[in-house]
């Protein structure tokens, strides 16, 4: 009974996140106004802002019901997701999905620093591996909305798993990336952002 009362509840969840189909030509025209921070091709020229090409189009879509549903906190983020229907978001991830990302690279120490812990995590820290969710080549996952974090500015990503750190940024599922972020050091923040661009 409760394995059926368990297969059940994953049947809904999965049921419960499918999306409105995106259509990528339409999510260009929305995202016009998006290319000041994110890029004519959704890599952004500042590494403050995140690419956005290539990126999984069910993450996009979390993301953006996340900013505004405020689950996701940003001030600017909040006001560019205010206005976007489920189906604009749908359609902006679709065409984001759609675009190539720039590749990054990886620094030499960042590689010597970072590697074993994407690979293996710390059993003794109980640091769970990045490679576990984000993949060997930190492609993700789009069915699992775990993020491609591959060519991804290192700016960002250190801003990100800092914000994950302090709960800042909380809006993870069962707080996957606030446990493992909590116990990162700022020094392996910066090697593991560092080590991340070049992952691809
Ligand atoms: C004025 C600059 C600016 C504009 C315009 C802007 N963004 Fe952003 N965007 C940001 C910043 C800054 C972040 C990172 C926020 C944070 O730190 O959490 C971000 C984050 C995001 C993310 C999360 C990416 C990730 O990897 O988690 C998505 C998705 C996104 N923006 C989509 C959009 C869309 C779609 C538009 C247009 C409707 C847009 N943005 C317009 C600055 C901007
Ligand atoms: C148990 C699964 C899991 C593990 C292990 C994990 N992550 Fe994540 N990660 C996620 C999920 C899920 C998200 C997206 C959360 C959301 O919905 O906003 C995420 C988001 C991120 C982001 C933000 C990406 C963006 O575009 O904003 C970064 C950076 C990141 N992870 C890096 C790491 C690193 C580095 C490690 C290893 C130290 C790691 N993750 C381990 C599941 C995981």
């Amino acid at each position: 009974m409760k394995k059926i009362a368990i297969a059940l509840s994953l049947l809904v969840s999965l049921v419960g996140t499918v999306n409105a189909t995106g259509n990528a030509e339409a999510g260009k025209n929305k995202a016009a106004m998006c290319t000041a921070c994110h890029g004519s091709d959704g890599n952004s020229l500042i590494d403050m802002y995140p690419k956005l090409a290539g990126q999984h189009a069910d993450y996009i879509v979390k993301q953006l019901s996340d900013f505004k549903s405020g689950a996701r906190k940003d001030p600017i983020m909040m006001g560019m997701a205010a206005a976007l229907s489920p189906q604009d978001m749908a359609d902006i991830g679709a065409y984001y999905q759609s675009m190539q990302v720039t590749e990054g690279t990886s620094t030499e120490e960042s590689v010597r620093l970072a590697q074993d812990l994407y690979r293996g995590g710390d059993m003794e820290r109980k640091i769970a591996a990045c490679i576990a969710c984000h993949g060997p080549r930190g492609n993700g996952s789009g069915l699992a909305k775990f993020p491609k974090i591959s060519n991804q500015h290192a700016s960002y990503l250190v801003a990100q798993l800092k914000k994950f750190r302090s709960g800042e940024r909380a809006n993870d599922p069962q707080s996957m990336m606030g446990d493992t972020a909590a116990k990162l050091t700022d020094s392996e923040i910066t090697a593991l952002a560092n080590y991340l661009g070049g992952l691809h």
